[in-house]
């Protein structure tokens, strides 16, 4: 003991840790009937560690090679003890993070929290989620297997459709016309330098806003916030979200060993693709979406009129913090409600619809 308060002594001395502690003690997490949706943010956090954590060891093996790249991944899931755990931890963990990220950003829409003081929260939040995509999207592709090879294919394809940037996107994301080794490497590079380092930059942004501006109270919830005890976020808070990882690491552990990530057969560029290929589930809501656009509407390519209403989409719900006039006045429009479940209804379904098989 005495040592470490001389350790911590020292350190106070000459970090002044003191305060950041006194905060911390005193930081409360109000309470409400909705405040189980505090922890959805912290979940997705939790999953993103598991990625860094068991992405480092898959590093130790990992050849970013066409020649090598799924000889080596076979390596890791046949002879390095324990490289099939880690591998379908790290693929299970991944599709976690994605969903953990979604449920987050719902639940933070509907209660409203994206109003003012807080639009730089949602923004960063919005680019976090477009970053985790990007993530499965580069790391799909690395194990070069046929699946992954064709939906690659299929998915840079898309960029080819953009209006004048469309040839230079697609040679930029493939490193040529085709997918091949030189994609691999590219992909390899957003995969474990660029991604990571944005998303560092962006989830300090996130957590450190968070932290300065404390917990968003509903307006409608604000009056049962004042009558309920404010939990303490030193130890109470934490404990409970520690309890709420504990549960996500269950779920992890038991489909990463009782469902272990296939690994497929190695991709062959010159092979037909195979029937019914399909992208990872969060992309379907679009996918299938494009595929029900006849090919030509009035003239003009209907993949691209799919594209661009993606795009407008996007945009919208990006700047949903300045549409939402409610906003300014730190409140959310029942315009904007209305909005935010109809988008859901239709991710949900979409995906849903698409597991089921209905639009074969
Ligand atoms: C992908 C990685 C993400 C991580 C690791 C993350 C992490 C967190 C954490 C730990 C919190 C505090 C606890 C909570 O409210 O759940 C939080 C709050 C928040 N997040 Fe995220 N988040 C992510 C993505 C997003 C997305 C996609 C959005 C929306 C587009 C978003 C918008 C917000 C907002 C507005 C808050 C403030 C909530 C409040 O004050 O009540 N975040 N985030």
């Amino acid at each position: 003991m005495r040592l470490l308060d001389t350790l911590w002594k020292a350190l106070d001395e000459r970090l002044e840790l003191a305060p950041l502690v006194e905060f911390a003690t005193h930081k409360e997490v109000p309470q409400h009937r909705h405040s189980w949706a505090y922890y959805f943010g912290g979940l997705t956090l939790f999953f993103f560690a598991v990625q860094v954590a068991t992405g480092i060891l898959l590093l130790l093996y990992y050849r970013p090679t066409a020649e090598a790249a799924f000889e080596s991944v076979q390596f890791i899931v046949t002879r390095v003890p324990f490289g099939w755990l880690v591998r379908s931890v790290h693929s299970w963990s991944a599709n976690l993070m994605i969903l953990a990220a979604f449920v987050h950003m719902f639940s933070v829409y509907l209660l409203g929290s994206y109003a003012k003081p807080r639009e730089l929260t949602w923004w960063s939040g919005f680019l976090l989620l477009g970053l985790a995509m990007g993530f499965g999207f580069s790391g799909y592709l690395l194990p070069w297997n046929e699946l992954s090879f064709f939906a690659t294919r299929i998915g840079t394809d898309m960029t080819s459709k953009v209006p004048l940037a469309g040839p230079w996107l697609l040679t930029f994301l493939r490193g040529g016309e085709e997918v091949t080794g030189a994609t691999l490497t590219r992909f390899f590079g957003f995969h474990v330098a660029v991604l990571p380092m944005l998303s560092a930059g962006l989830l300090g942004l996130h957590l450190g806003l968070i932290q300065r501006q404390g917990m968003h109270v509903p307006g409608h919830l604000a009056e049962e916030a004042r009558t309920r005890k404010p939990l303490r976020f030193l130890p109470n808070f934490v404990l409970r979200e520690g309890v709420v990882w504990l549960f996500g690491l269950a779920v992890l552990a038991a489909l990463a060993a009782f469902f272990p990530w296939e690994l497929g057969n190695k991709a062959d560029p010159f092979a037909s693709a195979p029937a019914g290929i399909k992208p990872e589930w969060y992309f379907l809501f679009m996918f299938e979406a494009l595929k029900l656009i006849p090919a030509t509407v009035l003239g003009i390519e209907g993949e691209l009129i799919g594209l661009g209403a993606f795009a407008v989409g996007g945009l919208v719900w990006f700047l949903v913090p300045v549409l939402d006039r409610a906003s300014a006045h730190g409140r959310r429009s029942r315009l904007f409600l209305a909005l935010g479940w109809g988008v859901l209804a239709y991710l949900v379904s979409f995906t849903v619809l698409s597991f089921l098989g209905a639009f074969q």
